[in-house]
């Protein structure tokens, strides 16, 4: 499994991509197209949303488990770009449990938002909070409504009458009709799905028993996570490792090892606390060198430092095996490199992330100061290449986090990795 251990964008596409080559099904388990993992191969550049990772070989199936939030026109845009790229869709499965966004949770999330004011989470406005909402209410419509139109228009109708009232009365929008939408998606959205729809629970299963490889495609990340992370500054699906099992439908004992991505530094986009931000010109200098802006939003990432008590707590939460290290290359022009290993709260020096937010948004980050090294890391291929202060610390990283780093990314291409260490 690969999950993000930040606030998301660590990379974790590009090394699903990376790992889904010795794979034979890639499965996205929450989250929605709130995602953009981006693979450069040839420089080509690819940038997904929800088709898992593994879709660029033609021998993995991609799989989008029951915990995803659809929306089928994006899905169906996603695949008909890769189509047109010359990447075969046809083997993507997609659970029937999955649940539906509609045009009504995309309003929703856009005037929530601006009704919070300076309070809003910054979210993607892309409907996710209002589909998880309607799934947890009970009023969701799921992709296999698609195969039933009676079924589909009745649940939409009921939907509707809630969701309609509210727009137009509470926050002074146009209702939808039910006409309108029922016909673009039976009409306009089904044909094209229904050869993809599936009970991927299972396929799964039967791969798991025919001895087939599975790799789980976190998106977002742990502190992005609605029980674990910021809360509220937090999208409404579980991206730790526990997410997988109910949003693919697989109990613990399957998973045998689980790669959290790790930025050399790290990044947000959207509100929330984040205590080793950088507001100075060593922050300009990672968002402009690390190209931190959205992959599909455009928005510009807050950057930081490297927060190890949020790596420790991320590696209890997600039962971390390894650690993969991206954007390594980003530091090379810095010297020295920080990195928080705590936080000074109220006075007192705490090593262990704070479970009462107003203290995370309190926390002061303690810092330890590493020699950068001060060269282009971009073309090495193996960690004997390493210059000694870059090799110093990854291995820093890995004492403050108690888990080793197998793979550390150099630059946003395909091959451009090491290998660090061992698999545990
Ligand atoms: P994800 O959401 O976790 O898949 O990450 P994103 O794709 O949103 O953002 C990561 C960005 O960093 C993408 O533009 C990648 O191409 C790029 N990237 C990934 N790994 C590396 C790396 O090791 N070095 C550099 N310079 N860029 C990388
Ligand atoms: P990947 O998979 C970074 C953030 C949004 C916002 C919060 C809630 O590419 O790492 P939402 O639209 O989900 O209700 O927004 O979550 N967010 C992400 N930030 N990477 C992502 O995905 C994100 N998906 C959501 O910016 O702060
Ligand atoms: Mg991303």
């Amino acid at each position: 499994m690969v999950v993000g251990t930040q606030w998301g964008d660590e990379g974790k596409g590009k090394f699903t991509d990376l790992l889904a080559r010795d794979m034979d099904m890639v499965v996205r388990y929450q989250g929605g197209h709130n995602a953009g993992h981006t693979l450069v191969v040839d420089e080509e550049v690819f940038k997904l949303q929800l088709v898992p990772s593994g879709v660029l070989y033609p021998h993995v199936t991609p799989v989008i488990g029951n915990g995803v939030v659809i929306d089928p026109t994006v899905l169906i845009d996603e695949m008909g770009r890769l189509t047109e790229a010359g990447v075969d869709c046809g083997k993507l499965r997609v659970s029937g449990n999955a649940h539906l966004i509609f045009p009504y949770h995309q309003a929703l999330d856009v005037v929530a938002e601006r009704h919070l004011g300076r309070n809003k989470l910054g979210t993607t406005k892309r409907g996710i909070g209002p589909a998880y909402a309607d799934k947890a209410a009970r009023v969701g419509l799921r992709v296999q409504d698609l195969l039933d139109p009676k079924i589909f228009r009745e649940k939409l109708g009921v939907v509707l009458h809630e969701k309609n009232p509210m727009l137009a009365k509470v926050y002074n929008r146009l209702p939808f009709d039910l006409d309108t939408v029922a016909g673009q998606y039976l009409e306009e959205c089904r044909p094209r799905l229904e050869p993809h729809i599936a009970d991927t629970v299972g396929l799964l299963h039967d791969g798991l028993e025919a001895g087939q490889n599975v790799l789980f495609e976190g998106a977002q990340a742990m502190y992005l996570d609605l029980d674990h992370g910021t809360y509220p500054f937090v999208t409404s699906s579980n991206p730790v490792a526990g997410g997988a099992c109910v949003g693919a439908g697989i109990g613990p004992r399957h998973i045998d090892r689980v790669i959290g991505v790790t930025k050399a530094y790290i990044s947000r986009v959207g509100s929330g606390p984040f205590p080793s931000e950088l507001t100075d010109e060593v922050g300009d200098h990672l968002v402009d060198v690390g190209r931190e802006y959205g992959t599909n939003t455009k928005r510009r990432r807050r950057c930081g430092w490297l927060d190890t008590v949020m790596l420790r707590h991320a590696v209890r939460v997600n039962s971390l095996s390894d650690l993969a290290i991206t954007k390594l290359d980003v530091l090379d022009a810095l010297d020295p490199i920080r990195v928080c290993v705590a936080y000074e709260v109220d006075g007192e020096r705490r090593t262990s992330m704070p479970y009462h937010q107003s203290e995370i948004h309190r926390a002061v980050p303690i810092y330890e100061e590493l020699p950068g090294w001060c060269a282009d890391l971009s073309g090495v291929g193996d960690r004997s290449e390493l210059p000694r202060q870059a090799e110093d610390y990854l291995c820093f990283i890995e004492e403050q986090a108690g888990v080793p780093a197998t793979l550390v990314g150099v630059g946003p291409g395909r091959d451009q990795f090491i290998t660090f260490g061992p698999v545990p």
